[in-house]
C-alpha cells in the first residue's frame, strides 16, 4: 500500500514537470514569435532599395586599413556597382540586396556564395591575399541574360 502511494506521487510529480516543460517551451516559443523579423534578417523594403541606406548610394568605400566595405544591389541582369578595386591584401565587407528577384552572389575561386533575396540583406566578407581580376556571379537562374550576370572585382 505504502509503494503506491509513492508511485502515484512519483507519478504526479513527472506529469507535473512535464507541463512545466512544455509550458516554458510554449512560453518561449510564442516570446520568439512575437520579434519582429527585421532583428533576424535585416529586413527592408524590396520595393524601395534605391531610397533605403546604405542602397541608395551602391559603391566601395574604405573603412580601414586594408578594410573595404562594398555596398551592392543586384538587379536583372547585374550588380551596380559594375567595377570595384581593391589594393591586394584587403578584406572586403559585402553588404547585397536585390531590388527584383532572387540571385546568387557567387566569387569563383573563393568561398564566398550566397543567395541575395529580395527584401533580404546578405552579408560576406572576404579577404584578397592574391591580386587578379575576380568574377562575381550570379548562380541562381533569374531569367533570360541570367548567364551574363556578373560584375567584377580588381584586386592589385
Ligand atoms: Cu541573377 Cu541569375
Amino acid at each position: 500500500m505504502h509503494m503506491h502511494r509513492l508511485e502515484k506521487m512519483w507519478l504526479t510529480f513527472g506529469l507535473v514537470m512535464l507541463f512545466v516543460f512544455l509550458g516554458v517551451l510554449g512560453v518561449s516559443a510564442f516570446a520568439m514569435g512575437l520579434q519582429p523579423p527585421s532583428e533576424h534578417h535585416h529586413m527592408i523594403d524590396p520595393t524601395k532599395v534605391s531610397e533605403t541606406a546604405p542602397f541608395d548610394k551602391p559603391g566601395i568605400q574604405k573603412v580601414a586599413d586594408k578594410e573595404y566595405e562594398a555596398v551592392m544591389v543586384a538587379f536583372a541582369f547585374g550588380y551596380n556597382p559594375d567595377k570595384m578595386e581593391v589594393p591586394v591584401g584587403s578584406t572586403v565587407h559585402f553588404t547585397v540586396t536585390s531590388q527584383d528577384v532572387i540571385h546568387g552572389f557567387e566569387i569563383p575561386g573563393t568561398n564566398v556564395n550566397m543567395m541575395v533575396i529580395p527584401g533580404e540583406v546578405s552579408q560576406v566578407s572576404h579577404k584578397f591575399t592574391k591580386p587578379g581580376e575576380y568574377l562575381i556571379l550570379c548562380n541562381e537562374y533569374c531569367g533570360t541574360a541570367h548567364e551574363y550576370m556578373a560584375t567584377k572585382i580588381v584586386v592589385k
